[in-house]
Formats: C-alpha cells, structure tokens, sequence
C-alpha cells in the first residue's frame, strides 16, 4: 500500500440505506467454465430489473477485458482477479445494488476473503455454488476450451490441470444438471432473497 493516504469517512451503509428503496446484497456464484454461472446471473439479472430494483452483474470474461485486462490464469493471478472483483462488489453493494459476481473464482481462501471483505462492514454476502460434474462441462463445451485444454492448447484450465476448490456450505447449491432452466434457477436465488428480506 502506498504511503502518506488518508481515509475519507463515508456514509456508511446503513445511513445510506435509508435513502434507497432497497438495501444492497452481493450475490457470488462460484462454479467450473461452462457450469452456467453467467445464464443464470443474466436471468436473475433480467428478472430483479423487471422488478424495478437495481442491480449490476460483473462477469468473468467481460471483466478481463478491462479492469483485469492485465490478469492471466495463474493461481497468483486468479488470487488478484477475485480480490479486485471482491472490492469492486463491495462498492457496488454498499450503494445499494443487488450485486451478481460470475466468476470460476476456484480457491475457498478467495472466496473467503470475498465474504470477509462484506461482512466486515455489514454488507451481505450469498455464495450461490453453480453444481455440474467436470464431465457434463466438459460435454457442453460452449467455447471450445475444454477441447483445447485436453490437447493441451491452454494450460491451468479449471478442472483439467488446475483445481477447483467446491464450496463446502455454500447458502445455495445449484445443481444445475438436472435439467432445470436458468429461470428457475434465478428463481431459487429470488426466494432465498426474499426469505433474507435482502430485496
Ligand atoms: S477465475 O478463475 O475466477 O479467475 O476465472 P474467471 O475470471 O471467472 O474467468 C473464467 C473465464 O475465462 C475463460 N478461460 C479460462 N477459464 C478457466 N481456466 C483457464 N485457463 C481459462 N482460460 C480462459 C473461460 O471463458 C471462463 O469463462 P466461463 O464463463 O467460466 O466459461
């Protein structure tokens, strides 16, 4: 960190809170390359939209093409992926967005460090794990990169030559392989927030 900064005191979120219809959430779906992380963020995106509530999905491939344009797959890399990702959520959510992150985000520690950076200034924080066995991944194969992960084309692919950690209490575990539409599955999300009185 650099030297000679000071800290400006905000609102904080609660006083701010009191202006906004709605409070702020982050919503974290962790999960393999081609579990669905992103078509279900679209779909719960749409759905909270519609309902006049606000809210902003960050998602992994549109990030690295800007803020994180300089970041590759390493572990080291991924680990500074997800720590900027965490503190740009957090700013969101603290403004009072409903905050939808998709990102493989694959070690537990980044993850944690996620909800530790919210809940440290009251801000929630939902771990949503977006279930499927690496096989039926691999089988979807939307992009191709599984194909070239097995030939070896790309290295450090999720799943193949680089871990994934899963969630171990996760607040929602998606299995996202039994057939359900991401509609349903953005529903699900819906509900528990609801329950939560997070929206
Ligand atoms: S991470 O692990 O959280 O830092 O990854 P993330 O920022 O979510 O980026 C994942 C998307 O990048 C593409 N991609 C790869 N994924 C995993 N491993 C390797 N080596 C890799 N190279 C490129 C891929 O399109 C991921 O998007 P999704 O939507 O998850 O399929």
């Amino acid at each position: 960190m650099a030297s000679n900064i000071t800290w400006h005191s905000n609102l904080t979120h609660e006083e701010r809170s009191k202006f906004r219809k709605q409070s702020g959430v982050t919503i974290w779906l962790t999960g393999l390359s081609a579990s669905g992380k992103s078509t279900i963020a679209c779909a719960l995106e749409q759905t909270l939209l519609a309902r006049g509530l606000n809210s902003y999905r960050l998602d992994g491939d549109n990030v690295r093409f800007g803020l994180n344009k300089d970041l590759g797959f390493s572990e080291e890399d991924r680990n500074e992926n997800i720590r900027r990702i965490s503190e740009v959520a957090k700013l969101f959510t603290d403004s009072c967005c409903v905050t939808l992150t998709s990102f493989i985000s694959p070690y537990k520690k980044d993850r944690n460090f996620a909800r530790d950076l919210h809940e440290k200034d009251n801000l929630p924080f939902v771990e949503v794990y977006v279930d499927v066995p690496i096989e039926v991944a691999e089988k979807r194969d939307p992009k191709g990169l599984y194909k070239k992960a097995r030939t070896g084309e790309i290295k450090e692919f999720t799943g193949i030559s680089a871990p994934y950690e899963a969630p171990e209490k996760p607040e929602i575990h998606l299995k996202n392989y039994e057939g359900n539409s991401a509609e349903e599955s953005a529903q699900k999300i819906i509900d528990y927030l609801a329950e939560k009185k997070y929206i």
